[in-house]
């Protein structure tokens, strides 16, 4: 969770109003990540000097405290470095003290903001207290920022190299994290570092870079040696590690052709959307990375080496062109990204089969998956790992893969996959499914799949996220940022990918021929058919605003392929609506849930006509005996219904998809419940988009 900004501008002017504002646009276009406090460090008037703004709440907040202090926006910086935090708070409630940035000491030697947890901060704080170092927060970003001064008092000469200060720093740090550290020692320098949470930077110049990649700086045995016994006792600490040695070619990177130092921005983020608007042109720090802006000039340093002393990643960072589109990050003409994302579905799911399925050949081709499929289908049995949403989608493809795979499939929640020590062998096929590419329980279970030499597969939206590096093979989803914290297009697209992957694996079973057809057909009228659901909205927002209003509690049923369409519902209902909604598996009604049925509880039952429609025909003249009056989710032209009964009617397509359809009313209903009762759409309560914490 949080978002992490930072700036820097060498030889090129700008005042103070352009920094602040550049921090906060960065800060606000991560808000998803987190919101309950934002925080921000710059330059101050005199060398020295660094100047705060915290703010309890949103980046609306921060902004507000700005313009209501006096500061001197005008005063012009032609270099600097200033950095930025918008917080989902971990340990501390939000408040001013524990926002970041957060400093070392009351001089504010060293600055830092951090995403992630540091597992073994309350041990670094105790033995800094110990050593009479005084600590002002509850944050474990502390006991880093402190352990920085401490390390860096306690350097003869203090000749330390910033790059060389934060490895040693970093070297006693447990936990995963992304920091940026900035410094009154090293004036307009910025050091940044991965491991577990992601961070890239963007790099922005008038003339063409001269080279489009930074060499990576494995430097000698002794850089960065860790401080010798800090933890838990011994005092003394022998740091002089030698400059880090740079090439020639390294030491010119960011000039332009002509070989003259040209200015320069870099922008550090943990998302690309808060990167996008300044400029394309950006590069992923890989995890253990350490990278040093200083002089206009950008260097990559490691941490760790393997075993063999050889470098384990690439020995270069490539800077790569974002895909993504500014107008893929503003609403628009919507009052909220979720409905934005809920409304771009017919084209987000088009994205997800474009260029992978010849539909007039009834033919899929996922060149992510190509050279796996052997190993995939010889594999022992799929298993899929995920949480939230992510898992719904992959549950509501499960019943599909095992039919064209007939391989047998297990659905795993990555939280619960980890605490069960789930047993895992090299001829199992490992799936993890992930908006975000980040979430820490989906990226610790994949590091277990690895280790334990299964096949790897992610099915990921965000390019460049660690689950999308860390896996063997895969496909992108493609369903465009997606910024609203509750998943709507998201799942959808994941969806359609499982289906694409169950149709390429089963593409030699030719028994299986009719019914894959009858697939594709029905993926070539979805996004036709989902506009047509879209257009249900004003029923649904009557329904919001009439049944469902003030109730305290809503059921949702059906059983199937429809079971993880009430589970989807209910969770979107849960997170932004605040009330509490259950999906149930209609079969199981009567072995507990049945008990809740009266004619007060408002009930949902997910009724489209496929093979289990007459089961749940009899479920719903269960609950009706009991004088439940659900609203029923069925299909168009559906006359079984008795007049009277509350229907929402749905364009029919194999039975495999239709929940790819169903899903969409209950993503309305959420949203419009939601705007109903005045709550924040778009960042709920107490949740963040991307967990990145365990
Ligand atoms: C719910 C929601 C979450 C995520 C879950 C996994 O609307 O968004 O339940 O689905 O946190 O996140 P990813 O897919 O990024 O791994």
């Amino acid at each position: 969770m949080c978002g992490i900004f930072g700036y820097c501008n060498f030889l090129k002017d700008k005042d103070r109003k352009e920094i602040l504002e550049i921090l906060c646009n960065g800060l606000a276009r991560q808000e998803y990540r987190g919101y309950d406090s934002a925080g921000l460090g710059i330059d101050g008037d005199n060398p020295g000097e660094i100047v705060f703004f915290k703010e309890v709440g949103k980046v609306a907040g921060l902004r507000k405290r700005i313009a209501e202090s006096d500061i001197n926006t005008s005063k012009t910086f032609s270099s600097q470095v200033s950095i930025a935090h918008t917080r989902w708070a971990t340990h501390g409630p939000p408040s001013t003290v524990n926002c970041h940035p957060i400093r070392s000491d009351p001089s504010n030697e060293f600055i830092i903001v951090h995403n992630g947890i540091v597992t073994n901060a309350a041990a670094l704080r105790q033995v800094l207290q110990n050593r009479g170092y005084k600590f002002e927060s509850e944050t474990d970003t502390e006991a880093v920022a402190i352990l920085t001064k401490y390390v860096y008092d306690s350097q003869p000469g203090k000749r330390i190299t910033f790059p060389s200060l934060v490895k040693t720093v970093l070297k006693e740090l447990e936990g995963s994290f992304a920091f940026v550290f900035k410094s009154i020692h090293y004036p307009n320098e910025i050091v940044t570092a991965r491991r577990g949470s992601p961070l890239l930077i963007g790099v922005k110049t008038e003339k063409k870079l001269k080279v489009d990649f930074v060499d990576v700086e494995i430097s000698g045995p002794d850089d960065g040696k860790a401080v010798d016994g800090f933890v838990p006792t011994a005092p003394n600490s022998r740091l002089a590690p030698p400059a880090p040695k740079i090439s020639r070619r390294q030491s010119r990177n960011y000039m332009s052709e002509d070989g003259m130092p040209q200015p320069i921005e870099f922008f550090v983020a943990s998302d690309a959307s808060a990167i996008v608007e300044h400029t394309k042109r950006v590069l992923y720090l890989e995890d253990d990375d350490i990278a040093h802006i200083s002089d206009g000039q950008l260097h990559i340093h490691r941490l760790r080496r393997n075993e063999s002393g050889q470098a384990e990643t690439p020995a270069t960072r490539s800077i790569e062109t974002l895909e993504i589109e500014i107008a893929a990050i503003m609403k628009g003409k919507f009052d909220h990204f979720m409905q934005k994302e809920i409304y771009e579905q017919p084209e987000s799911v088009v994205n997800t089969m474009r260029g992978r399925v010849i539909f007039d050949d009834y033919r899929i081709t996922l060149g992510g998956l190509r050279s796996y499929l052997p190993i995939i289908r010889r594999g022992r049995r799929i298993v899929f790992c995920a949480c939230g949403t992510s898992y719904h989608s992959a549950l509501a493809t499960q019943a599909m893969f095992e039919e064209l795979t007939e391989i047998p499939v297990s659905v795993e929640l990555a939280s619960d996959f980890l605490d069960r020590k789930t047993p895992i062998f090299r001829d199992d096929v490992c799936v993890f499914v992930s908006q975000s590419g980040e979430t820490a329980d989906t990226i610790l279970a994949l590091r277990y799949c690895l280790e334990r030499g299964a096949l790897c597969v992610g099915i990921v939206n965000t390019v460049g996220s660690t689950i999308s590096r860390e896996t063997h093979c895969g496909i992108h989803i493609n369903a465009g940022p997606e910024v609203g914290v509750a998943s709507t297009k998201a799942y959808t697209s994941q969806y359609v990918a499982l289906v694409l992957m169950a149709l390429q694996l089963s593409e030699d079973r030719i028994s299986f021929t009719p019914r894959r057809r009858a697939i594709i057909d029905g993926l070539r009228e979805l996004p036709v058919q989902i506009k047509k659901v879209l257009e249900l909205d004003s029923t649904l927002r009557e329904f919001a605003n009439t049944l469902l209003a003030n109730q305290r509690s809503l059921l949702l049923m059906g059983r199937g392929y429809q079971h993880a369409t009430c589970l989807e519902g209910a969770l979107k209902i849960k997170e932004i609506a605040y009330m509490h909604s259950e999906g149930i598996l209609a079969g199981e009604l009567k072995h507990g849930p049945l008990a809740l049925i009266d004619e007060n509880m408002p009930v949902i039952i997910v009724m489209t006509q496929d093979s289990l429609y007459p089961k749940v025909q009899s479920a719903f003249a269960q609950i009706t005996a009991r004088k439940a009056q659900p609203i029923v989710i069925c299909n168009e032209g559906d006359d079984g219904i008795k007049k009277g009964v509350k229907t929402i009617r749905l364009p029919k397509t194999v039975d495999v998809l239709q929940g790819l359809l169903n899903i969409i009313p209950l993503q309305l209903l959420s949203y419009h419940l939601a705007v109903k009762n005045g709550f924040d759409v778009d960042c709920p309560r107490n949740l963040a988009k991307s967990v990145t914490t365990e």
